[in-house]
């Protein structure tokens, strides 16, 4: 919740309180180097143990609310017919208002099972941006080409615009004009887009997607997996909403989808993930599916225990200090590092924090990976594990070229109810002090490059050696044991 201070400012205090904590440590600058050098300067190789503040994503790591964990331990083992299921399919129906739900092992499981059914080969998939295992699926599983409709300003990173997530209506038209209705597989709205920096969009532009969809019969998807955020974005800054619960506006954005999917992962605070819908025609062409790649359709690949705590995390996320979580300690993280003149994405978004990586390391040349370097520079001077957006996070087209990202973004996560201020006023000040020597941060390149999400598994190493060149001067400054 947002107090403010006798001096004006807002602070976000935390509504809840630590019950159960978990010890971590600081590795000392030198081992830090180490440790990016073993991961080959990918922090999604790296080991907790040699870290810090663990930033480099939301998903699967936040805090459970003490009554999730009652439900793991009150959840009905079964194969078929658990009544956990159905405790989470009443939660659906209430908070989603949806009366069909399978689950599903995680949120790319929908999406596969999305393109499967819903993609024919040679067709496109329309979103307002692609989230990576998204875009996979659209090319990998249904053989469609992905088209990305979001409006001009979304790329522009400083900005205050509130709704950067929004599609734009008019490439719509276009697009479908172009392609023919027939060729449309879905259209998608992600919720709060991911790799734009977390930016939501409204619910007047989502009701004109959804006029067009009715428009020319086609499917419209709702990725949810940060939906309560999204509504807490359209209750903060949409004309008209102010004095709607996020309950009720999580409620009406999801009458407008034909198909809801999410992982669980995020904004339930738990794994997994779900497919849900009003639609039993849709559901029925999906179903048959599930048992083939997932489960038995009361399971879907979960554990009994996680579906349990779903259910009870489908309730609560619609609660607004749940779902402004981490919103709120992110429009502090992102507004300071703005009034510092650290380029940040702005407006504040959901899901994490994004430094601007083109703009932090002017001098870094588009092949150098830019946003990787950032994120490693950033574990080396911290401890702090954030994860790249740029480039790296694109596949190489079919020429073996890099396919440039429209943004590099260093994005540090906040998992939801996990860190504090204290915490985050850390990485700002080792962030000024990164930016303060930015000119030592150099490019990076790959020695090891798998084919498909290579971000993953994908192994660089510094330019000339520039991980010890930061690493000595950090030392300079704070010795050898921080
Ligand atoms: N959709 C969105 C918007 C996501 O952010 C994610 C995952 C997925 C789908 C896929 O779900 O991981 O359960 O298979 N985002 C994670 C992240 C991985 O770190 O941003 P999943």
């Amino acid at each position: 919740m947002l107090v403010k201070l006798s001096d004006g400012r807002e602070l976000p205090v935390e509504m809840y309180k630590a019950r159960m904590v978990q010890k971590i440590s600081l590795p000392p600058a030198e081992r830090r180097l180490q440790a990016i050098e073993e991961a080959g300067y990918n922090t999604f190789q790296m080991k907790t143990k040699d870290v810090y503040l663990d930033m480099l994503t939301d998903s699967g790591v936040n805090a459970m609310s003490d009554h999730q964990y009652a439900a793991l331990m009150d959840a009905d083992d079964a194969y078929a017919g658990s009544m956990t299921f159905y405790e989470l399919a009443d939660a659906v129906k209430d908070v989603l208002g949806y009366p069909y739900v399978m689950n599903v092992h995680q949120g790319r499981a929908a999406e596969h099972l999305l393109a499967k059914v819903l993609g024919t080969p040679g067709g496109v998939m329309i979103t307002n941006y692609h989230f990576t295992t998204t875009k996979a699926h659209i090319e990998l599983t249904a053989g469609c080409a992905c088209l990305e409709l979001y409006a001009d300003e979304a790329l522009k990173t400083k900005s205050s615009h509130p709704f950067k997530g929004n599609m734009d209506l008019r490439k719509l038209d276009d697009a479908i004009a172009k392609h023919g209705p027939d060729k449309v597989g879905y259209v998608r709205m992600e919720a709060t887009t991911n790799l734009l920096g977390g930016q939501p969009f409204s619910m007047e532009n989502l009701k004109a997607v959804r006029a067009v969809c009715d428009k020319h019969s086609l499917v419209l998807v709702l990725d949810g997996s940060l939906l309560s955020e999204n509504a807490y974005f359209i209750n903060a800054r949409e004309h008209g909403y102010g004095a709607k619960t996020i309950a009720e506006i999580v409620k009406e954005m999801c009458s407008l989808a034909d198909i809801y999917y999410m992982s669980g992962r995020k904004n339930t605070s738990v794994r997994g993930g779900l497919i849900a819908s009003c639609r039993k025609d849709l559901m029925d062409r999906i179903e048959p599916w599930l048992p083939v790649y997932e489960g038995f359709f009361t399971y879907g690949g979960m554990s009994m225990r996680e579906v349990g705590a779903m259910a009870v995390g489908l309730r609560e996320m619609v609660d607004p200090s749940v779902a402004g979580s981490s919103c709120e300690q992110i429009k502090y993280f992102v507004e300071t590092l703005d009034g510092l003149g650290i380029p940040v994405v702005t407006p504040p978004g959901g899901l994490a924090c994004h430094i601007d990586a083109r703009k932090f390391a002017p001098n870094l040349p588009k092949e150098g990976y830019i946003a990787g370097a950032v994120a490693a520079a950033l574990y080396i001077v911290s401890g702090v594990r954030a994860m790249e957006r740029g480039t790296i996070s694109m596949d190489r087209d079919k020429d073996g070229n890099d396919v440039y990202a429209d943004l590099e973004l260093a994005r540090i996560a906040l998992p939801r109810r996990v860190y504090t201020i204290s915490h985050i006023e850390y990485i700002i000040d080792r962030l000024q002090w990164l930016h303060r020597h930015r000119e030592l941060i150099q490019g990076l390149k790959f020695v090891s490059e798998p084919p498909v999400l290579r971000f993953f598994l994908g192994k660089l190493e510094a330019l000339n050696g520039w991980g010890r060149k930061l690493a000595d001067a950090f030392k300079k400054d704070f010795g050898e044991t921080w």
